[in-house]
């Protein structure tokens, strides 16, 4: 593998989904502010990640990147240095073609300097893009980068983001940490896979389409989908099955929403910490559509200790009855050889959103979900 700086999924915050090129020294300091006085930080966010457009249109006369100094007057050492002292951990971004998706400088030919680059910086993340790139292939432009990145000597979380296009999955484990698995995802229903109601929504799609990569995805080498649109204008029910479909999938959770503004709904949702929990259960794996009737959709993942996460969503755009008899099902997870039996253990059930203990798996669960909503249960083997 090439390293073990991810051993769960990676967690943090990126500029990109709101802010786009428009970031400077201001917004990364008020970020790590808030990320430790709000609880973020304790609950597990450590990366603050900077996204396309942190540099100058040109390098300097000796070939180096130069970061903007209009947006970081005092140099981006400083800046690092600072999130640095709030215990936080640092990334930026850069693309394996000639430019970068919004037309700064990429890093092709350039692999070892830009390494050596972000190694004088001290930087911990760096996500590295895919535009630009005609005539290079994906594997040996991310595995050149790679060679860079360990060869400067800094610890830093390899991101791939070349958008599932050249199957990661297959190639990516010894070159880096995490490897985005589709394009870009939106707060919108519509705007990514042009459906019209919300039952075929974005998300959804994306992680059923993916149902036969998740057992590339592990500690270490992870399926990333995408930073997340928590807080940035879905309904509360909306961000709620967003966040729980990520801890289901193991994927990082990377927030991408502003923190000046965020409201209470959302800090609640990204700070759960046993929503946390599922994401960051030790055996790393991701979890799987169990079943999908009516527009309920029910997800499993197993977790240690022979313990199951389970997360149904209401994708109707009415309430729904959730009656679900336990004894009446059997969940196999086929590539890890793990089986819930119902009928031979009892798992006592907690209501993870409710933070509540339930009965146990001996009474079917009934719970009446709202539309587009979630309801998330751990299930503890006796
Ligand atoms: C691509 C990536 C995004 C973001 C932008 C920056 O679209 O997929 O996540 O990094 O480029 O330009």
């Amino acid at each position: 593998k090439y390293s073990d700086l991810a051993i769960t999924p990676p967690m943090g915050w990126n500029s990109w989904n709101t802010f786009e090129t428009h970031i400077d020294e201001e917004l990364v300091k008020e970020t790590a502010d808030i990320m430790v006085s709000s609880g973020m930080k304790d609950a597990g966010y450590t990366y603050i990640v900077l996204d396309d457009g942190w540099m100058t249109m040109e390098r300097d006369n000796n070939g180096d990147l130069v970061p903007d100094p209009k947006k970081f007057p005092n140099g981006i050492k400083a800046v690092i240095d600072y999130v640095h002292s709030k215990g936080l951990k640092f990334g930026l971004y850069n693309c394996a073609g000639t430019e970068t998706c919004a037309g700064y400088p990429g890093t092709r030919g350039y692999e070892y300097q830009d390494a050596r680059f972000y190694a004088r910086l001290e930087i911990d993340f760096l996500k590295y893009d895919w535009c630009n790139t005609e005539g290079i292939t994906a594997k040996e432009a991310y595995s050149t980068m790679s060679k860079a990145l360990k060869k400067a000597g800094r610890p830093i979380v390899f991101s791939l983001c070349e958008w599932g296009d050249n199957q990661p999955w297959n190639w990516g484990e010894p070159i880096g940490n995490l490897w985005r698995i589709s394009g870009d995802i939106y707060p919108c229903y519509d705007c990514e896979f042009k459906h019209d109601t919300w039952s075929s929504w974005g998300f959804f799609k994306i992680a059923e389409m993916h149902k036969n990569i998740r057992q590339f995805s592990g500690p270490d080498h992870w399926n990333d989908f995408d930073m997340m649109e928590v807080g940035n204008g879905m309904t509360f029910e909306e961000d709620k099955s967003h966040f729980a479909l990520w801890c289901m999938l193991a994927s990082p959770l990377i927030a991408g929403n502003d923190f000046r503004k965020m409201t209470k709904e959302t800090l609640t949702i990204l700070t759960n910490k046993e929503l946390i929990a599922i994401n960051q259960d030790a055996l790393g794996i991701q979890g799987f559509k169990y079943a999908d009737e009516n527009g309920l959709s029910i997800w499993f993942k197993p977790l240690q200790n022979g313990n199951w996460a389970v997360s149904f969503f209401n994708k109707n755009d009415k309430e729904i009855n959730v009656n679900f008899d336990w004894m009446k099902h059997n969940v196999v997870d086929e590539v890890n050889h793990l089986k819930t039996s119902f009928e031979n253990f009892q798992y006592d059930i907690r209501d993870i959103w409710q933070h509540k203990d339930l009965k146990s798996t001996k009474t079917p669960f009934k719970s009446t979900l709202a539309s587009h909503d979630v309801v998330t249960l751990i299930l503890k083997r006796r």
